[in-house]
């Protein structure tokens, strides 16, 4: 299954197949100097395996974890890219989770003006989410992705058998991001992984609805000035749950966290046994007065208004400026 993805007046190819790591010389330009980005946690043998189809490809693995997201590890990567006499026309292949990802990406934007850059990401949160869009980049002084930029891969490979070897906690977490999408975009998706008796069966179909959702958003809107904002249900509230438990939750399980008091009532009651049925979070434990400095902060960064995204009905949103006070009302309804 091939998704096409057009930003820029450019298109790259989502190429979605099981097994499709062993094919990755035919979706990718191997013949030349390969830099293979990949961490600890992920296991060996994947960037191997791309590894294998190239004449010449390196392999540099970092520390797993978001902390490796910062300029001391970009840094060694850069530099390891020059001593490998890496030139204009290589190129970098990131194999991995966002963290890999979103590095290898600003990792290839940043050396020589930019080196084409693939991704093949093998959590569910990159395979349904951050591999596609062009968002990349790093953390600084405990503020996430605030340093980066938008750079689009040549290509993305997908091959959701690398789930396999994936923990059940970062499979909900990345669970929870098609879930976002699927409660905001397309009811029929929400109703696939509400009904569904085996979740790895339904996979395939999961990743493929989420990445159409993700590509028709960002095609419409690459900069985020508009409707890619719908892909920030969740994160308003989540943002700042994430920030109050600094690191106890992954990011997937504050988005749904955050979700909750953004919809209706009605939405709410399915959603909340949606998230209960794939074992994430469904109670808020931070308490309104814990919260709203956090929110205001985004606030103020954001030029005093906040832009958030509402579930009205399933399958649908509403974005629209919402006060502090509104948050603060739609927090104790459901503490
Ligand atoms: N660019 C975007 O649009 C975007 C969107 C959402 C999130 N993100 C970023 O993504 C990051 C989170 O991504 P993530 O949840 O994938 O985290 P991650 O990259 O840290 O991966 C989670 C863990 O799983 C391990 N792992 C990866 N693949 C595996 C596999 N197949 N089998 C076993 N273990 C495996 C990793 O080593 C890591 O320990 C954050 O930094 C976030 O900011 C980016």
């Amino acid at each position: 299954m091939v998704i096409p993805v057009n930003t820029f007046g450019e298109s790259y190819d989502i190429t979605l197949q099981s097994g499709a790591l062993d094919k990755a010389s035919e979706v990718f330009d191997l013949d030349r100097r390969v830099f293979i980005l990949t961490d600890s946690g992920v296991p060996a043998g994947y960037a191997e395996r791309i590894a294998a189809q190239s004449k010449w490809a390196h392999i540099k693995r970092i520390r797993q974890g978001e902390k490796s997201k910062c300029f001391e590890v970009l840094r060694s990567i850069l530099s390891d890219m020059l001593s490998c006499g890496l030139g204009r026309d290589d190129c970098l292949v990131a194999v991995g989770g966002g963290v890999v990802g979103d590095m290898g990406g600003f990792a290839a934007a940043s050396y020589m003006r930019g080196v084409d850059f693939y991704n093949v990401p093998t959590t569910l949160l990159a395979q349904v989410d951050s591999s596609v869009g062009g968002k990349t980049g790093i953390n600084l002084d405990g503020v996430k992705n605030i340093v980066g930029a938008f750079y689009q891969p040549r290509a993305v490979l997908i091959d959701p058998e690398t789930l396999d070897t994936l923990s059940p906690r970062y499979f909900s977490e990345g669970l929870a991001e098609a879930i976002k999408m699927a409660v905001t975009c397309d009811r029929e998706l929400f109703e696939l992984i509400e009904g569904c008796a085996d979740i790895k069966a339904a996979l395939p179909e999961i990743i493929e609805r989420a990445l159409r959702i993700k590509a028709s958003v960002v095609e419409a809107d690459p900069y985020e000035k508009g409707i890619r904002r719908v892909l920030n249900f969740g994160h308003t509230v989540g943002h700042a749950i994430e920030s109050v438990n600094m690191g106890a939750l992954l990011h997937g399980e504050c988005v749904a966290l955050g979700m909750l008091p953004m919809c209706d009532v009605s939405v709410r009651a399915r959603l909340t046994a949606v998230l209960e049925k794939y074992a994430l979070p469904t109670e808020i434990t931070n308490t309104p007065a814990e919260l709203l400095p956090f929110i205001e902060r985004d606030k103020k960064r954001s030029r005093g208004a906040i832009n958030a995204v509402f579930a009205p009905a399933l399958g649908t949103f509403e974005i629209r400026p919402v006060s502090t006070e509104e948050i603060e009302k739609r927090l104790e309804m459901i503490l």
